[in-house]
């Protein structure tokens, strides 16, 4: 019998199929010959939210969770951290290898060559309410955005794809910044193509109203942000990754895309969650009254935010990283009570056996918060900042699926619960008033 197979005997009918493996897996339409007669529709897997189902084959992202471990393309998250930038890692996932200095070069200019916004975006946004929600306005700017482009519904076409691919990288950030600004009711900046990607972004953010010169960033806020951009650039399938694929594999424009994949990561158990994590780190307001926190959460009361993980059943190797960048931001922004509370925390959860046994650890969201609000950034802009480093991993497993000949429109099967057939009932005879 060959090796790499699995057999599986059906017990209704005795009969005994073998099935192969690869990569660890078998295919789950292998299983559909499992029958118990010529009119059953064959075996499937019921596996709601995806706990053990591979809905693609990827070479972007690499994640080992029990070991705490991250790569992008092979490169492990902790050198890229220390020595490449958002822009170059942006390449790196979309393209697949480090760029060299002349197609870095060419790549950051043809992402600023795309900064600005059609004027029109502007008057998009001011219809927005007073007090929406960044990501609100985010979600639908960046849906909106499809019908200035829409050249971009050739996804088959490669320099088409690539222009959008530019497109988005550069608009995110302009996007965001209008809607903070919206929110803030000042009057939108212009982007500022001779500044780095993120150098750009907040003096978009900080510009003074009428001010002629550019709001320059310090320089140590500027690279810890370029750092949280990094880290949350790609992680290969999660919620939002998901959407995005799904909606692409329909064949919409990439706009469409991201604007469902950025709604999907404004939900708190995504992308939401470091905006719950800084709530949830002023409610408890001191590092006497974590011990009492940790017993409500502990009793099912809530859950502990900024912590746990479907993949990661060990430290966040991101949340380390972040952990020791906000002591540098902290330094230049004064001291935080959010993170002395934040690392009580995690002292005090890490030696507790509730969270041992469950293998809950800090995830990228448990100090990210500490250092976006420390950065003068308000928690609405959480989720935006996490969106503006995603589009790069979006953008990446968007083309990876697109070029997958064996991908198709996502469309998962049923078990269908409800009732049998029945006749319909006329108003008269279902009772009521
Ligand atoms: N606090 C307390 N208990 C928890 C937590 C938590 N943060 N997370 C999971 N658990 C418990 C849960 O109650 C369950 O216990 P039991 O088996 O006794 O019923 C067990 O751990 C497994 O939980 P689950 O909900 O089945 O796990 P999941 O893989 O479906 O959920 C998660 C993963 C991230 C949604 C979850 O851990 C969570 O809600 N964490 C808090 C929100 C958060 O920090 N989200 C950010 C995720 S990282 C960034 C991103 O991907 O966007």
């Amino acid at each position: 019998m060959p090796k790499d197979t699995l057999s599986i005997t059906d017990n209704r009918t005795g009969t005994t199929y073998e099935v192969a493996i690869a990569n660890g897996s078998i295919r789950a339409m292998d299983l559909r010959q499992i029958k118990t007669g010529a009119d059953d529709f064959g075996l499937m897997t019921y596996d709601p939210a995806f706990m053990n189902t591979a809905s693609c084959r990827s070479a972007i992202t690499f994640i080992d969770g029990d070991q705490g471990i991250l790569r992008y393309r092979g490169y492990p998250i902790e050198q890229l951290a220390e020595r490449s930038t958002f822009v170059e890692t942006a390449y790196l996932l979309i393209y697949g290898e480090l760029p060299t200095a002349e197609q870095l070069r060419d790549w950051t200019a043809q992402i600023a060559a795309h900064y600005t916004v059609h004027e029109n975006v502007k008057k998009f946004m001011d219809g927005f309410h007073y007090d929406a929600h960044p990501m609100g306005m985010l979600v639908s700017t960046v849906g909106a955005l499809s019908t200035f482009y829409q050249d971009s519904k050739s996804i088959f076409d490669q320099p088409s794809r690539q222009h959008q691919i530019y497109r988005l990288l550069g608009k995110m950030p302009t996007v965001a910044a209008y809607a903070y600004r919206h929110s803030r009711g000042l009057p939108y900046a212009y982007p500022d193509p001779a500044l780095s990607y993120v150098g750009n972004f907040i003096s978009m953010l900080g510009q003074r109203a009428g001010a002629c010169e550019p709001y320059l960033p310090n320089p140590v806020l500027e690279r810890a942000l370029d750092l949280l951009f990094i880290l949350h650039a790609d992680h290969e399938q999660n919620c939002s990754t998901n959407a995005m694929r799904s909606v692409g594999s329909s064949h919409a424009d990439p706009f469409c895309a991201v604007a469902a994949a950025t709604a999907a990561l404004y939900g708190p158990l995504h992308g939401g969650a470091n905006e719950e994590v800084l709530k949830m780190l002023r409610d408890i307001q001191s590092k006497e009254r974590v011990s009492d926190y940790i017993k409500r959460v502990k009793a099912g009361e809530m859950r502990l935010m900024g912590f746990g993980h479907r993949v990661y059943k060990n430290y966040d190797p991101r949340a380390r990283i972040i952990r020791q960048a906000a002591h540098s931001v902290l330094e230049v922004t004064g001291s935080s009570p959010l993170l002395d509370i934040a690392l009580e925390l995690e002292r005090i959860a890490l030696a507790d056996d509730y969270f041992i046994t469950h293998k809950l650890y800090p995830n990228v969201d448990f100090y990210s918060g500490v250092i976006y609000q420390a950065m003068g950034f308000p928690v609405t802009m959480f989720p935006v900042l996490f969106a503006i480093a995603r589009t790069a991993g979006w953008l990446a497993q968007w083309q990876e699926l697109l070029l997958d000949k064996e991908q198709k429109i996502a469309r998962p099967r049923q078990i269908y619960v409800g009732p049998a057939e029945r006749a319909y009932v006329p108003m008269e005879k279902r009772g009521g008033v």
